[in-house]
C-alpha cells in the first residue's frame, strides 16, 4: 500500500500511509485506539475507497473498488464481529453466496472444505448450526470461509479480544499454519505481548500516521509502547501504599437480563472499598458494561441490590 490516505468529515484516519506485508509472515498492525489500523486494513479489503493512495499486489497495482473484488484478488478479512447466518450449518455459511450455492451439500463440495479444513487444523464441524457455536468455533468458521474463498492475504482485526487465553492460543497455531503454507497474514491487536509472541515483523501507527516497521525480534515492550504513543512510557508502576477504608459500593445478588431475555449478569456479588481499585476480567462480552451501566443506573435491574455509602 503506497500513500493511503482516508478522511471522515475531519478526522483524517490515515495520513499517506505506506505499508508493506509478504507473503509467508505475520504482520501486526499495532496502534492505540483510534490509530486507524482498522480504516487501513477496511482499505485493503475493498470497504473503504482511498482518497487517494495505490495498491499493489506482487508489484501489479489493483483497483480494489468493493469486497467483492478484494476476495477476487485473494484479500479475506476476519471482521471482529463474524458476519454468519446463526441458522444455518458451518457449511451452508461458507456456500452462502458462491457460484452454484444451490448445491450446498454435494459430495464434492463437502469434500473441498473438509480437506481445506484438515489441512489448516481448524477442525470446524461442517454440519453443526452456527448459533450452537462457541465464539472460538465462529471465529475458525470465518477463516474457513476466506480459506475456501481462495484468500492468501488474510487480515484479522483484533482477533483476540473476544477469544479466551486457551482459544488466543489455538488461533495462533492456525495463523503459524496459514503462515507456513505461504499466506500473507495481517494481524491487528494492540497487546504488546501477542505481537511479541506470534508476530514476524509489524508496523507502528499512530494517530493516522505510520511511525515505523520494524523486525520483531530487533524490538522489546519498552520501545513498542514509546513508539505506540510518541514519548517514553514507564512501564513499571509505582504501587502507592494505600489504606483501604469502608466498604463504599456493594452489589448483591446483581441479575439483569436483556432485550432478549437472556441473563447478561448472573447473581453477582462484591464490594468495594474506600482506597481500593477493584479489577474486573473477561473476555470481551462476558457482562463487563452492562455492570458499569447497571451501577450507574442506565441498565435495568431484574433482581439484587447495588448499595452506594
Ligand atoms: N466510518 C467512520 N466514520 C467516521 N469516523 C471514522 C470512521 N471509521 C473510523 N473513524 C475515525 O477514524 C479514526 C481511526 O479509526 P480506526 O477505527 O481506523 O482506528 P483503530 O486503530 O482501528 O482503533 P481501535 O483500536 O479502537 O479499533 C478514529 O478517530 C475514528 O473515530
Ligand atoms: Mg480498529
Amino acid at each position: 500500500m503506497e500513500g493511503i490516505t482516508k478522511t471522515f468529515g475531519k478526522v483524517q484516519a490515515n495520513k499517506d500511509i505506506d505499508f508493506q506485508v509478504k507473503f509467508g509472515e505475520i504482520h501486526a498492525l499495532l496502534g492505540e485506539n483510534g490509530a486507524g489500523k482498522s480504516t487501513l486494513v477496511n482499505v485493503l479489503s475493498g470497504i473503504y475507497t482511498p482518497d487517494s493512495g495505490s495498491i499493489f499486489i506482487r508489484g501489479k497495482e489493483v483497483k480494489l473498488t468493493s469486497p467483492r473484488v478484494a476476495i477476487d484478488e485473494g484479500i479475506g478479512m476476519i471482521h471482529q464481529h463474524f458476519k454468519l447466518v446463526e441458522v444455518m450449518t458451518a457449511q451452508e455459511n461458507i456456500m452462502l453466496g458462491q457460484k452454484g450455492s444451490h448445491f450446498l451439500h454435494s459430495e464434492a463440495l463437502t469434500q473441498k472444505i473438509t480437506e481445506l479444513s484438515e489441512r489448516f487444523q481448524l477442525g470446524v464441524e461442517l454440519k453443526k448450526k452456527v448459533y450452537d457455536m462457541s465464539v472460538g468455533e465462529k471465529q475458525t468458521l470465518e477463516i474457513l470461509k476466506v480459506l475456501y474463498r481462495g484468500a492468501n492475504i488474510l487480515i484479522l482485526d483484533e482477533p483476540t479480544a473476544v477469544l479466551t487465553p486457551q482459544e488466543i492460543e489455538k488461533l495462533f497455531q492456525i495463523m503459524k499454519r496459514m503462515k507456513d503454507a505461504g499466506c500473507a497474514v495481517v494481524f491487528i491487536t494492540h497487546k504488546m505481548n501477542e505481537v511479541l509472541t506470534i508476530s514476524d515483523r509489524l508496523t507502528v501507527l499512530r494517530k493516522g500516521e505510520k511511525i515505523k516497521t520494524l523486525e520483531t525480534k530487533d524490538t522489546n515492550t519498552r520501545e513498542l509502547a514509546e513508539l505506540m504513543v510518541g514519548h517514553p512510557v514507564d512501564l513499571a508502576i509505582k504501587r502507592v501504599a494505600t489504606t483501604i477504608g469502608a466498604t463504599l459500593l456493594k452489589v448483591k445478588n446483581l441479575t439483569c437480563v436483556n432485550e432478549e431475555k437472556v441473563q447478561v449478569l448472573k447473581d453477582l456479588s462484591f464490594t468495594l472499598a474506600s482506597g481500593e481499585i477493584l479489577g474486573v476480567a473477561g473476555i470481551a462480552g462476558s457482562g463487563q458494561k452492562e455492570l458499569c451501566e447497571a451501577i450507574a443506573g442506565l441498565y435495568p435491574i431484574q433482581s439484587g441490590q447495588i448499595l452506594f455509602k
